[in-house]
């Protein structure tokens, strides 16, 4: 992907993902059951603590920034920051709904935070960063917001043959027509997810102390027609591509990937795979 694109790239993940937002609420309860230990780990690993002021990279509908604002207390702060509008609309709607007052949303392009140098005490990103044209760019941003001695940790998906529960569905779909084979250059799901990538980019920006765990991720699907639906409303990528199809073709690929899929029910009906996420963190370095 060339420097010249990269604005293209970020309207079309910002439509993709303001796309998907209102599935996103609907599924809010499958999203904490899945991957809710994930806030606690990147809050721990990011030394989040009482009165803190942190900032959450991609947001999205309030994760992990939610469960942030409830760790900083009623004398920190934090503030999320996401591309898509209506993700975000969600996050405000459930921080109201949680009681949560102390946490703030902004609609910003992740590689373009101009945040006060040196303001922050710790930062999070969940899910997001592998979707940046330039992820080198964001991090340097964080980088220069965080105080020194301050961490920020990311969790992005792992390697494509270690997360089946989306790359069944993308496998299949990149069959059909015009959603012709990915660029693997481009960003995508799984572009941080091969090991040192990540970690290798925080060190460039400038973070030291740098680690990097590979995480067991179990996604549970009560049944395959939750799995379908979930995919089809919730996977902004996966969406995209649908969208582009014609009604036969979307209809083939849909009986295509359900005949894969089958192979993951269990005998109480259930869809589950085992995924891997990255746990990547690293620190700005103390003055
Ligand atoms: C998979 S969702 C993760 C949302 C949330 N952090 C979570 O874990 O539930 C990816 C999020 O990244 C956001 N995103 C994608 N590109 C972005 C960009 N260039 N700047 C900021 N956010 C972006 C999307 O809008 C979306 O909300």
């Amino acid at each position: 992907m060339t420097s010249d694109n990269h604005g293209d790239h970020v309207n079309k993940q910002r439509d993709d993902w303001n796309a998907v937002a209102d599935a996103w609420e609907k599924y809010d309860g499958w999203l904490s059951d899945n991957f809710a230990s994930f806030d606690k780990t990147l809050i721990e690993r990011a030394g989040i603590g009482p009165g803190h002021k942190a900032l959450d990279l991609g947001s999205g509908t309030g994760n992990p920034a939610l469960a942030a604002a409830r760790t900083v207390g009623p004398h920190g702060s934090v503030v999320g920051v996401d591309v898509a509008e209506k993700m975000l609309d969600v996050a405000r709607r459930r921080a109201q709904a949680m009681g949560i007052d102390n946490v703030e949303f902004q609609v910003c392009h992740a590689g373009a935070i101009s945040f006060e140098k040196e303001s922050f005490d710790a930062a999070t990103s969940r899910f997001c960063l592998m979707f940046l044209p330039d992820v080198s760019a964001a991090l340097r941003g964080v980088h220069s917001a965080l105080k020194p001695g301050a961490r920020f940790t990311a969790a992005v998906w792992g390697t494509p043959e270690k997360n089946l529960s989306f790359t069944i569905a993308m496998k299949v779909l990149h069959n059909f027509g015009e959603a012709a084979a990915p660029d693997p250059s481009a960003p995508s799901p799984f572009s941080l997810g091969a090991p040192g990538k990540l970690k290798g980019f925080m060190e460039e920006a400038g973070f030291v102390d740098t680690t990097e765990e590979a995480v067991p991720v179990q996604m549970s699907f009560p049944s395959l027609e939750f799995y379908i639906s979930n995919m089809k409303e919730m996977a902004a990528p996966v969406r995209a591509i649908l969208e582009k199809l014609d009604g036969q073709s979307r209809a083939s690929a849909m009986n295509a990937i359900v005949e894969e899929v089958r192979k993951f029910e269990t005998p109480e009906g259930a869809i589950r795979f085992h995924s891997e996420a990255m746990i990547v963190s690293g620190m700005k370095a103390p003055a």
